[in-house]
């Protein structure tokens, strides 16, 4: 498949870690959900075929130019096919955040927790050494994703600004894995 951005490649035995292709497209639609719209706060709208192609366009261009986002494509390491992403953030003056998501006909089947463990992987060989990851309280899923991938829970939730209690996991130098 021809992909619009190229990234170092990250894999184990079941899932690859590549770029997204405007391929993806259809795929990358069919496997978002309401509950992926209300994660990412983007409910009561969502993606259009639009939208996507302007993110695929963003996240190019960061790998492209050293930007904040190191976004990157899970696909099914033997037929390729898409089954989540995942991406590395940069802020200017706190640490690096981490966030994935899986298809929805893809879910409970470890494919985040084994596309997290990639990505730490690549922070890890890009020198990163502190990580965070913010999570709603009742997103269980997601924050198993995080305890998977060695996070620690900080002890107190906070609000956001809106309303949603989270909570904030934080992952260290020595604890993230390497390749
Ligand atoms: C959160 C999300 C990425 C998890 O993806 P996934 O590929 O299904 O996760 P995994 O299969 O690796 O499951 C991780 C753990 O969560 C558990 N889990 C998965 N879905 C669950 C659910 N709906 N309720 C409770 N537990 C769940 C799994 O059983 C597994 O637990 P285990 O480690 O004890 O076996 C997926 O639900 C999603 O895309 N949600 C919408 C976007 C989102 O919330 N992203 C995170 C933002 S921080």
């Amino acid at each position: 498949m021809e992909l619009l951005y190229e990234t170092p490649r990250y894999e184990d035995e079941e899932v690859v870690l590549t770029g997204y292709g405007l391929a993806d497209v259809d795929d990358h639609l069919a496997g978002e959900d309401e509950e992926t719209a209300r994660r990412f706060g983007w409910w009561p709208k969502r993606s259009t075929a639009e939208t996507v192609v302007a993110a695929f366009g963003v996240w190019a261009q960061d790998w492209a130019t050293a930007g904040s986002t190191r976004t990157f494509a899970v696909r099914d390491r033997r037929t390729e096919a898409l089954l989540g992403g995942c991406e590395l953030r940069r802020h200017a003056d706190k640490p690096c955040t981490v966030s994935y998501w899986t298809a929805v006909q893809q879910r409970r089947k470890g494919v985040a927790t084994r596309a997290l463990r990639l990505l730490l992987a690549y922070a890890t060989d890009e020198g990163i050494v502190d990580i965070a990851c913010d999570v709603a309280v009742d997103n269980v899923a997601s924050r198993r994703v995080t305890e998977a991938g060695g996070f620690s829970r900080r002890p107190t939730p906070y609000t956001d600004p809106d309303g949603q209690a989270m909570v904030r996991y934080t992952l260290h130098g020595a604890q993230l894995p390497t390749t």
